[in-house]
């Protein structure tokens, strides 16, 4: 039988940190084997609220391809592709946005936060408000029956399955409704303890040298009740700890459990342990980002590929679209 299709992207505004790794992109790599996945940039997407400095765009998008790499994506089993670069979406979008209702875009709770969390951008703008519009143009235009996304991508998911039903009940059935595959919420944060996120500049990139690691995971805060170093810690609420179960064998997590709530194991000390691991796991990751970075052809090479295929089942979606909207 054929594997189900999924469809996920990413916004270019800047490298993958271990955020994206444990919240998105091991989940990508596990769901490599079992489904047809495609993989993109949506870099209009990102042009929806970085348009006045797009610099970032262009810079991260090859980064962020070679960190998927770089990780264990693999672009002979996974389809990579450049949502710009696939200019169907865009006839799709305009499709879209004439037969979807205005209340639908303004009650989106996602458009509603963001209006007002990005206050040093002015998003009120036409792109904006259409940005669910287009992730369904991402998703539909390769008929995906499931999108991996977190919690905060549920309604536009959900938004992607209405307008998918209307326009199929206005002219004809060509588009299935995806559903959604929830991607579990990692545990680790920032080394501020707030979600791990380049705004916030508390994030430790993949492709940061093993001094810079070092020098991070030494600012990370710990228990903040463990004000001296004789004073018992408690390593249930501690984000390094939470680090050393991922990147810790472990023999080694149980003594630090146990030797961190006696405070016979100072904080500076289980910072080491844990900066050594990390950088142990980091190390084929950079290994393997230098080998693309020596062969950006190579780079360039995959995503053409990924390109080519993504566009010739693009150009049939839209053959049927124009037929079914008699355009
Ligand atoms: N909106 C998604 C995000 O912010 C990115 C995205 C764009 C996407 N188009 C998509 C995700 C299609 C899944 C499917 O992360
Ligand atoms: Fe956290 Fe380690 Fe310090 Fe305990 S010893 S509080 S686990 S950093």
């Amino acid at each position: 039988m054929a594997k189900k299709r999924i469809v996920s992207g990413m916004r270019p505004t800047g490298r993958m940190h271990l955020g994206h790794l444990h919240g998105a992109l091991y989940n990508w790599k596990k769901l490599q084997e079992n489904y047809d996945c495609f993989y993109f940039i949506a870099d209009w997407h990102a042009l929806t609220s970085e348009y006045s400095d797009t610099k970032i765009i262009g810079e991260s998008t090859f980064d962020i391809i070679i960190d998927w790499i770089s990780i264990g994506l693999d672009p002979e089993v996974a389809t990579f592709f450049i949502q710009s670069d696939i200019k169907e979406h865009a006839e799709l979008h305009l499709i879209y946005s004439m037969i979807t209702p205005l209340a639908w875009l303004e009650r989106n709770p996602t458009y509603k936060e963001q209006l007002q969390q990005l206050t040093q951008r002015d998003i009120y703008t036409y792109g904006f408000l259409g940005y669910p519009v287009l992730q369904a143009a991402d998703i539909l235009m390769y008929k995906a029956n499931g999108v991996p996304v977190g919690e905060d991508q549920g309604p536009h998911v959900e938004m992607t399955r209405e307008i998918a039903r209307r326009f199929n009940h206005l002219y004809k059935k060509v588009f299935p409704e995806p559903d959604l595959l929830l991607t579990p919420t990692s545990k680790l944060l920032g080394i501020d303890r707030r979600k791990m996120s380049k705004s916030y500049n508390n994030a430790i990139f993949l492709s940061d040298p093993s001094d810079e690691v070092d020098k991070k995971v030494a600012r990370m805060i710990t228990d903040p009740q463990r004000a001296r170093r004789t004073d018992p810690g408690n390593p249930d609420v501690c984000n390094v700890f939470s680090f050393h179960e991922i990147y810790t064998p472990s023999d080694i997590v149980k003594q630090i459990d146990g030797d961190c709530r006696t405070a016979a194991l100072g904080c500076v000390d289980c910072k080491k342990i844990l900066a050594e691991n990390l950088n142990k796991a980091l190390d084929p990751i950079r290994e393997k980002r230098k080998e693309l970075e020596a062969n950006l052809d190579k780079v360039k090479e995959i995503m053409e590929q990924g390109n080519a295929k993504a566009r010739s089942i693009a150009q049939e979606t839209m053959t049927e679209v124009r037929e079914a909207v008699k355009l």
